[in-house]
């Protein structure tokens, strides 16, 4: 089966759809690795980065290689190894910017779907239930309060030993929200056939159980 499970920066769903992969034994494409991996690059280009044309994208198609394992997915860049580059709040933000360019959108979706084929899998991101895989059986949307996302994002920072201001973070969590959701083409929303699961207060088992009761319920 094809899962779709997709939500806002820091809502838990790479927590969530990781285990789900690893329990059901199938693999986990996380989507937002590519976006991230595509901001690096640029970074690495640009320095500073404000704006993105496709332009400056479409010559870096081929350099970026995404791997779906079950409970985790391997980023190349230029053949490297790069997941631990990419998980900055700085390359979140390019990424973000990147999201916004529709060509973009539709070469990514085209290679993600090239990598997908027919295998089972469950994908992560902003548009998997709508836009890379709408033909999945099961879709998720989690949210949380903003705060929540911030706190956790905090943590997450802390845990890999990198200080976080709070109101700082959740100052460029509302900031991302708006860009994602308002942009013109593609904006980000939940599909129509989604069921949205609201994950303030609660742990990533219990929201990783209710997902894999679903899971089992439209077997
Ligand atoms: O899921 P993430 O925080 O790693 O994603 C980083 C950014 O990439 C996010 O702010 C928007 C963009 N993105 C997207 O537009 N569509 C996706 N399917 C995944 C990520």
């Amino acid at each position: 089966m094809k899962i779709a499970i997709d939500g806002p920066a820091a809502s838990g769903k790479s927590a969530v759809a990781r285990e789900v992969s690893r329990r059901l034994g199938i693999p986990y494409l996380e989507s937002g690795l590519a976006y991230r991996a595509f901001g690096y690059l640029i970074l690495k280009r640009k320095g500073e980065v404000t704006k993105v044309s496709w332009e400056d994208l479409k010559p870096l198609f081929g350099l970026v290689e995404l791997v779906p394992r079950v409970g985790s997915t391997e980023v190349r860049v230029e053949g490297k190894k790069v997941e631990e580059y990419v998980a900055t709040e700085e390359v979140g933000g390019v990424a973000s910017l990147i999201g916004a360019v529709p060509e973009f959108r539709e070469e990514i979706n085209r290679y993600f779907r090239k990598v997908i084929g027919d295998s089972q899998i469950v994908v992560e991101g902003r548009d998997a239930g709508t836009h890379i895989i709408p033909e999945a059986e099961l879709k998720i949307f989690l949210t949380a309060s903003p705060e929540e996302r911030a706190r956790r994002r905090v943590n997450q920072l802390r845990e890999k030993g990198v200080e976080a201001d709070y109101g700082e973070i959740l100052r460029r969590i509302l900031e991302r929200d708006r860009r994602d959701m308002e942009r013109e083409k593609y904006p980000f929303r939940p599909a129509e056939d989604a069921i949205v699961i609201d994950t303030t207060g609660r742990s990533v088992e219990e929201v990783v159980e209710e997902v894999i009761a679903l899971a089992r319920h439209t077997k």
